[in-house]
């Protein structure tokens, strides 16, 4: 069977767990070669040896997505690696909550930076790169047609209590797809977003049980509440919290060629839940 992805250069931030790994196989999978981005370097070469011990081809990336050169070293990644850039899946990211009324600024911005700030310089560092393929392609009389997918959440849709600063950097990303849809039209970019429900994940792991991870020198809480999470889970049409295989299918649809005439849409990926 032809693999849909044969060849593609994929950039995947935050793969080395969760969603973003899960993605990063089943692209992988389908004959996309990986450059997988991580904080640390450990999890980051386990995507890459998890790839290349399937037959596939991949190289990590490692470092936080809001280091001020994080986003030249992550498409110069690509371009010497592989020669180029087909697909860009800004997917990294961790939630930091509290009530607005007990919201630092620190804890506000270091949400904007990774969820938003990131994804805008990775985008813009990709610019180049893809206007000089995209004219040598028309040149050749070629059309190939790339993909960006963000990753934005009902948080960003709908609202959450509790993560304001979560909420509006994940409702920021929609404008961010929805602009560059229109600025990237003519480079044959397809910009889209999927907007991820509740995805089983260290994301949304048991509170209890994970303690901290360290993200751009702070000891972040990971996790959340088990009540609040069954509580979720019982307003979800679907009846069941997604898995990281199905959150990645949600990406897939916008990588693959069947999906070369939709752009600038957000998709949820929910198990049918409309609203929070
Ligand atoms: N799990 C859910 O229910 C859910 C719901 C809505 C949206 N999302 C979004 O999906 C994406 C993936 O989340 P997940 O559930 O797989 O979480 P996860 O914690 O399992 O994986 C996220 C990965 O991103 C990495 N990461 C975090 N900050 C980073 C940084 N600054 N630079 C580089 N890497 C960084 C983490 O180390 C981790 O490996 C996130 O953007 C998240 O906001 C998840």
């Amino acid at each position: 069977m032809t693999r849909k992805l044969e060849g593609k250069i994929a950039l995947i931030s935050g793969s080395g767990r969760g969603i973003g790994r899960a993605i990063a196989l089943k692209l992988a999978a389908d004959g996309a070669r990986i450059v997988v981005n991580d904080l640390d370097e450990a999890p980051a070469e386990e995507t890459v040896a998890a790839i290349r011990d399937a037959g596939g081809e991949a190289v990590a990336c490692p470092g936080s997505v809001t280091a001020p050169d994080f986003a030249e070293r992550f498409v110069g990644t690509a371009t010497q690696t592989y020669g180029g850039l087909d697909i860009l899946v800004n997917n990294a990211g961790y939630t930091w909550d509290n009530v607005i009324q007990k919201m630092s600024d620190e804890q506000w911005y270091a949400m904007i930076d990774c969820h938003l700030t990131a994804p805008f310089r990775i985008l813009r560092a990709a610019q180049p790169v893809i206007r000089a393929l995209a004219k040598a392609e028309t040149e050749a009389g070629r059309r190939i047609v790339r993909k960006v997918v963000n990753i934005s959440s009902v948080a960003g849709l709908f609202g959450n209590a509790g993560q304001i600063n979560y909420s509006a950097a994940k409702a920021g990303i929609t404008g961010v797809t929805k602009t560059l849809a229109k600025e990237w039209g003519r480079l044959n970019v397809t910009v889209n977003c999927v907007a991820y429900g509740l995805i089983r994940t260290r994301l949304t792991g048991n509170s209890a049980d994970q303690g901290t991870e360290r993200i751009d020198g702070r000891d972040i809480k990971v996790g959340v509440n088990p009540d609040l999470l069954a509580a979720m889970e019982r307003t979800i049409p679907l009846g069941r919290g997604g898995t990281p295989e199905e959150a990645a299918g949600a990406v897939y649809l916008f990588c693959i060629p069947e999906s070369d005439y939709v752009s600038g849409e957000t998709l949820l990926c929910s198990g049918g839940l409309t609203g929070i």
